[in-house]
């Protein structure tokens, strides 16, 4: 049996590793940022497994996508909004949801003008169950052809769970979970139909949990298991399901998970950071192959094939850590 001590150092070590092979590979890739004047190192290989891993090249050009009507909650701010612009060329009709309604219609009049799409806009809470109830009568409505839903709208609260404040943590279920299948369950006889697919926005600290983000961490725990039992369930009737597993990325959601009078950073390491443009462009063409699983970002990648790899006592020895705070 390894000591704690023992389990620290490996687990220092795994991490230090993965910050060396991730400067080795941008040097490789020509990466002026990062790069030395060596450039004798081999890394090739590397990437090859780990694009093999992935299932997911990061280089490949646009994807191939021609969309009826795709919904996506949150799409006022951060990964929503993107993901509303990115789709506007592929889509006929986006269905844009998040109670910011004066953000939404700034969107939507941008869209339009430059895509001349059909935008539709449903403003309201998701925590709210009567919202929730409208969302679901217009996805059973005939006139609903949907073909894509994004479960992005989603929220954190960064403190010990002893002294959350119960209704951000009711937020956090109501919104990251109930609203996610909610949704999901209403829209499936229309996904079936157009042989759709879902993409749930989950997270990579689904793969660990979080001292200080305990509920947010559970929560999307929750999301990749339940996406992952969901997409073998869809499967046959040819609906594809992708669960997305980003790392940090600059966006509101640091500024909402923040207590009131908390100042604090929560810290974006600098090998995980890419941008919400990125993150978007990466999910795009992991639905255009129709994949199941997605961690955008080569750091993001090598993190999670890490820390799917250790033994509980080492996830416990770096948690402990809170190398976030
Ligand atoms: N940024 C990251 O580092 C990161 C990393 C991993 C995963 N994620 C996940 O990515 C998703 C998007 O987050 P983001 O980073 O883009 O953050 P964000 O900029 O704060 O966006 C969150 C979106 O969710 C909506 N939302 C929150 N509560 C809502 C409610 N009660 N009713 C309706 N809409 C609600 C917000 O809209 P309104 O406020 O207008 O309602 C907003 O559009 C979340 O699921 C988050 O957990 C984020």
């Amino acid at each position: 049996m390894l000591s704690q001590k023992h389990a620290e150092k490996l687990a220092e070590q795994a991490i230090l590793n993965n910050e060396a092979t991730l400067s080795k590979m941008r040097e490789s890739q020509g990466d002026s940022s990062t790069a030395s004047s060596d450039s004798s190192t081999k890394v090739e290989p590397q990437l090859e497994i780990l694009e093999k891993v992935t299932k997911t090249s990061i280089f490949s050009s646009k994807p191939k996508l021609s969309l009826k009507q795709v919904m996506i909650t949150g799409a006022s701010s951060g990964f929503g909004e993107e993901f509303a612009k990115q789709l506007a060329p592929h889509a006929e009709h986006l269905v844009l949801i998040a109670r910011r309604k004066k953000l939404l219609k700034t969107l939507a009049k941008e869209l339009k003008a430059q895509h001349g799409i059909k935008i539709t806009l449903l403003s309201g809470d998701l925590t709210k169950p009567r919202f929730k109830a409208k969302i679901e009568r217009y996805l059973r409505n005939k006139g609903a052809n949907l073909d894509l839903l994004i479960n992005n709208a989603g929220l954190g609260d960064y403190g010990s769970f002893e002294s959350a404040d119960w209704d951000k943590l009711q937020q956090i279920i109501e919104v990251n979970i109930t609203s996610l299948l909610q949704l999901t369950h209403a829209a499936i006889p229309k996904l079936r139909a157009n042989k759709g697919s879902i993409i749930n926005i989950s997270s990579l600290s689904h793969l660990i949990p979080m001292p200080d983000f305990a509920v947010y961490a559970a929560s999307k725990a929750f999301v990749s298991s339940f996406s992952e039992a969901l997409a073998i369930e869809l499967e046959e009737q040819g609906i594809n399901v992708l669960d997305v597993c980003p790392g940090p990325i600059s966006t509101n959601f640091g500024q909402v998970a923040l207590r009131r009078g908390n100042k604090a950073e929560i810290k974006r390491p600098s090998w995980v950071k890419i941008s919400k443009e990125q993150m978007v462009r990466e999910t795009l063409q992991a639905l255009s192959k129709k994949q199941g699983k997605l961690y955008p970002g080569l750091g993001v990648k090598i993190a999670a094939t890490v820390l799917a790899a250790l033994p509980i006592f080492a996830i416990r020895a770096i948690v402990r850590k809170r190398p976030w705070s």
